[in-house]
């Protein structure tokens, strides 16, 4: 069998040549890292709670007419997406202060924000992704005005879809990140919700206990990551406990 093409590596996912033109193989890494890579680290089974949970956050985005790039899960650790151009923006959503808004600002994490913020960083791993505004995207052209009213939009649809999903499951959304892509359509190009939605691009807090349900458990190392994940996924419905261990052949006396 032909070995299939690699597009792209990336600190967490691999992305591969898809089965028809216009979709791509997005393959779910264990890895994790932190800092801009300074932290690293190999967390059995999180590629694949990842998968299932982008694929669950996806979908019921694309159920209420969100678009996203997701086509359909194709085993544990892959997905089939479409092809789209990426918009070199990390799009920031945050609820309640935490992380680099805390620390700027010098406001306590968990302070309840009076209003989502957006923010956008310029995905850049050599400058390590900084904070831009849309001045400097409409100077130097990454995305149209046109464009950056579209992003603002799904970026709020996203906010509003997943606080009540995670609402509805005791855990409170803090903030999240997404990246937007374009697919051109003929003559027209759309923009959808791209690369994942998982607990490595969100910050979950358990609503009663505020435990942390998400990366920051990686970053703070604040104990087992894929407990965590586990926890969310469990609580969502996504997978049954434990089905990320894998099992090894027992003898029955
Ligand atoms: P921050 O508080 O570190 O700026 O992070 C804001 C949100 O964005 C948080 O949910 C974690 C997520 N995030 C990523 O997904 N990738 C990144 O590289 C960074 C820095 C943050
Ligand atoms: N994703 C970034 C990294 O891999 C930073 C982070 O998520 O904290 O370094």
């Amino acid at each position: 069998m032909a070995r299939r093409k690699k597009i792209y590596e990336g600190k967490a996912k691999i992305l591969y040549e898809g089965p028809e033109p216009g979709t791509i193989v997005q393959y779910f890494k264990d890895d994790a890292t932190a800092f801009n890579a300074q932290k690293k680290d190999v967390i059995e089974g999180k590629g694949v709670l990842n998968n299932r949970l982008s694929e669950f956050f996806m979908t019921g985005l694309n159920n209420i007419g969100v678009p996203t790039h997701f086509i359909k899960r194709l085993n544990m650790r892959e997905q089939l997406v479409r092809a789209c151009e990426i918009i070199p923006l990390e799009v920031i959503v945050r609820n309640y202060a935490a992380g680099s808004l805390s620390k700027r600002l010098g406001i306590e994490e968990g302070t309840a924000l009076p209003r989502p913020i957006v923010e956008y960083c310029y995905k850049d791993d050599k400058l390590g992704d900084p904070m831009v505004t849309e001045e400097h995207i409409a100077a130097f052209g990454w995305a149209s005005q046109q464009d950056m009213d579209d992003v603002l939009a799904l970026a709020l649809r996203v906010n509003d879809f997943l606080s009540g999903v995670m609402m509805a499951v005791g855990i409170k959304l803090v903030d999240f990140k997404i990246e937007i892509g374009r697919v051109y359509e003929g003559d027209f190009q759309r923009l959808v919700v791209a690369d994942e939605i998982s607990p490595d691009s969100c910050r979950l807090w358990d609503m009663e206990t505020g435990q942390h349900l998400d990366k920051d458990v990686f970053r703070r190392d604040l104990g087992s990551l894929t407990d965590a994940y586990t926890e969310v996924a469990r609580r969502l419905g996504v997978m049954p406990k434990n089905a990320t261990q894998i099992t090894k052949p027992t003898l029955i006396n």
